[in-house]
């Protein structure tokens, strides 16, 4: 019901300010202050992203509820606390581990991603499940600090995770969202084409942000948007880009270097890859005839096959040939 979901909202409200005072207010947050230090975050981030700390204790949260007079059922339901098997007993589920609020689209707190602070303990961010009022695949991390930015640009940045949006806003992308590890979605998709008409994808530099990059710049083109990619040194995020190279380097030689799809793809399948050799030479070619066939306008497979062909001095009907029969291959 309508009642419930506000009483949920209003439980996350108010824990976000609980957590954003314990991190910046009490004894028990200093460590977490001081990893978000070395981290490179500022006053001005912890404050505008409403950073927080969850204290190491069992009953933090389910005693700030319970004292103000609220529903414990309802912050079980949205994955706040649990509920002791033996006994019924509640007991926080985020448990010292930084906090960060995620809002819906009019900025009301609706799930949390905590981290916890060494390495050590599994999962390393725990995150809300989904509730009445939080949709993974719907919401974008980030969008109600943005969005005017992005109206106005008519551009998006979509980063993987939490840090790598604070880090890039830090640095001056204040139109960047993320997806919070999950894969880009339609509804994702549909939501920043409504706002926008072009977006950068900022995925981590490893194999699983490179792949997750192309699922989702088909499904961002599919909506309609105009897409590129831009890509770190290998094994590289956005937020350790920034702590080593600085703001400038990122603004201008990671967003402003990014690729249309294509001209990504034709990169980097050549990476590794001894273009001298015959043989992989070849292996290079077919990769890169098998993404042309799949583009959609005619204009832009001709653009590219002639490109190939005059590269590898090839004849442009023998690309042409062999793109057709690829295409038909992946009917
Ligand atoms: N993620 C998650 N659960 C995990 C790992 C990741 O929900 N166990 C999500 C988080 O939203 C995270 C994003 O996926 O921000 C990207 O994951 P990863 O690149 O591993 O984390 P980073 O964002 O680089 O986080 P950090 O720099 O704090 O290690
Ligand atoms: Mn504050
Ligand atoms: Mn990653
Ligand atoms: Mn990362
Ligand atoms: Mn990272």
């Amino acid at each position: 019901s309508s009642d419930e979901k506000r009483a949920m909202a209003e439980i996350h409200e108010l824990l976000a300010k609980l957590y954003h005072h314990c991190l910046l207010h009490t004894k028990q947050g200093r460590p977490a202050l001081e990893y978000l230090e070395n981290r490179g975050f500022t006053r001005e981030s912890i404050e505008r992203f409403q950073i927080g700390f969850a204290p190491d204790s069992w009953e933090t949260a389910s005693q700030f509820l319970q004292k103000r007079g609220l529903d414990l059922n309802t912050a079980e339901k949205a994955g706040l606390i649990g509920k002791r098997q033996s006994d019924g007993k509640p007991y926080d589920r985020f448990r010292n581990r930084v906090m960060f609020p995620i809002w819906d689209r009019t900025g009301t707190v609706v799930a949390f991603g905590g981290r916890v602070l060494d390495g050590k303990d599994e999962p390393k961010y725990l995150n809300s499940p989904e509730s009445k009022i939080f949709h993974k695949g719907k919401t974008l991390y980030g969008l109600n600090l943005s969005r005017a930015e992005m109206r106005q640009k008519q551009h998006a940045v979509i980063f993987e995770g939490y840090v790598d949006t604070i880090a890039a806003f830090r640095a001056g992308v204040t139109n960047g969202v993320a997806t919070l590890g999950t894969s880009l979605t339609d509804d994702h998709a549909a939501i920043l084409r409504r706002n926008v008409q072009s977006v950068t994808i900022c995925y981590d530099s490893d194999r699983a942000g490179v792949e997750a990059a192309f699922r989702a710049s088909e499904i961002l083109t599919k909506q309609g948007c105009t897409v590129k990619i831009s890509q770190m040194p290998d094994g590289m995020d956005p937020d350790d880009y920034i702590s080593k190279f600085g703001s400038e380097s990122f603004l201008k030689d990671i967003i402003g270097a990014s690729l249309t799809v294509m001209a990504f793809k034709i990169q980097y399948y050549r990476r590794g890859k001894n273009l001298r050799d015959e043989g992989e030479r070849m292996i290079y070619i077919e990769e890169i005839i098998k993404e042309i066939a799949r583009l959609p306008k005619a204009v832009e497979r001709d653009h590219y096959l002639r490109q190939i062909a005059s590269e590898f001095n090839l004849s442009l009907e023998a690309l042409k040939q062999q793109q057709t029969q690829t295409f038909k291959q992946l009917q």
